[in-house]
């Protein structure tokens, strides 16, 4: 990137040198991108990030899609991440109804449901590849399949958009074999630049932009480029999509021993999600009787980073709408913590942990709220 960010540093519209030069780098990185996902370099849009991507996917297509009279029913998961949710709820103050499908304990879109939600007037599915919250990994290719089923019986074309920003660097990531015709990532995700993102649009999707202003990005995200972070995402990118297999087995290790770790040594731990068809790199726990953000800080203070499944405000506990959707209950759910492993935890870093966190839940509990409005 610091090539672009210093002595190259071009506007890619411009038609003099500098401007080429730019040019060329982003269109490097396009093509690599596209390798990536098995895409062509046409059907990659960079964007300043996931929200953005996944926004873009969403109200762009649907728009297209009302627009050319197909309908403007919208069907997506209770479970997605508040990008595609918040813009769901745009697309039905927009006058689009948006059926919201539900998932099993694991966190696992249900299938049925999904099929019995389409309608003659549906234009658009939108369910993420992996949730961010438990790492479910949800059957996109199977209900790509009900799609194009539904579609062969019906004469009736129905889009699948899929946020895929959790997913690069540990699923092996190719539009065909997931049969999507939309899919959003976020360069800092996978070890890219942050504000940077990428949006997959198959070929001849019906689609208007969000943006309207100059023609860059083929005239699907108007604004001069964001050049060192594309450059950047394109590295990233290739970088994580080498070895997933071998960095996946890896990590897996590892989050097996901080599974383990924990449910041996804290009594009313309990993991949320599924065990089977996840994330390697996603450990979501409960430890009842505590409020999760007491145990985050508690546990930032020394020098572990780990993320709050509930937030708290004025007192009151929001739990997650994830683990909600999947029936946990809801004082399991304010104690939830998610850790993240990254490729370069270290078994040493997971000892260190595990050293730790009983203290720190056993703190969090002594002072917890719930524990003093206990009878
Ligand atoms: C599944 C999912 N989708 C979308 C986003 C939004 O990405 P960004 O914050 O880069 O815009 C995130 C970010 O955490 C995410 O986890």
């Amino acid at each position: 990137m610091l090539p672009v960010l210093g002595p190259a540093f071009g506007n890619p519209s411009g038609l003099y040198a500098l401007g080429r030069e730019a040019q060329v780098a982003v269109d490097s990185a396009r093509t690599a991108v596209a390798r990536c996902l098995g895409a062509r370099p046409s059907e990659i849009v960079f964007t300043s990030g996931g929200t953005e991507s996944v926004n873009t996917a969403l109200l762009g297509i649907a728009y297209a899609m009302r627009r050319a009279g197909a309908g403007s029913h919208v069907v997506t998961s209770a479970v997605e991440h508040h990008a595609g949710l918040h813009a769901s709820q745009h697309l039905e103050e927009l006058g689009f109804d948006v059926t919201y499908v539900g998932v099993d304990s694991a966190g696992r879109v249900e299938l049925a449901a999904f099929e019995a939600a389409l309608r003659p007037d549906t234009v658009l599915a939108s369910v993420m590849l992996a949730n961010n919250e438990v790492g479910t990994l949800q059957p996109i290719a199977a209900v790509s399949r009900i799609l194009r089923q539904y579609q062969g019986r019906r004469q009736h074309r129905v889009l699948l958009h899929t946020d895929a920003v959790q997913a690069p660097g540990w699923v092996p990531l190719d539009v065909e074999a997931l049969g999507v015709d939309a899919l959003s990532l976020s360069a800092h995700k996978f070890g890219g630049p942050k504000g940077t993102g990428v949006l997959y649009l198959r070929r001849a999707t019906p689609f208007r932009p969000l943006l309207h202003g100059g023609g860059q990005e083929s005239q699907k995200r108007a604004g001069t480029e964001n050049v060192a972070g594309i450059v950047g995402t394109g590295v990233a990118l290739q970088l994580a999509t080498v070895g997933v297999h071998v960095r996946n087995a890896r990590v897996r290790d590892l989050r097996e021993r901080l599974r383990a770790g924990i449910l041996a040594a804290i009594p009313e731990a309990d993991l949320n999600g599924c065990q089977t068809d996840c994330l390697p790199n996603n450990l979501n726990v409960s430890f009842t009787g505590i409020e999760s953000d007491v145990l985050v800080t508690g546990l930032d203070a020394r020098g572990v980073a780990v993320s709050s499944g509930s937030a708290c405000s004025n007192s009151t506990w929001e739990p997650s709408l994830v683990l909600m959707a999947m029936g946990v209950p809801i004082r399991r759910a304010v104690g939830s913590v998610r850790f993240s492993l990254g490729e370069t935890t270290t078994a040493a870093e997971i000892d260190a942990v595990l050293a730790l966190l009983p203290e720190e839940v056993e703190r969090a509990r002594a002072g917890s709220l719930m524990r003093a409005l206990r009878p």
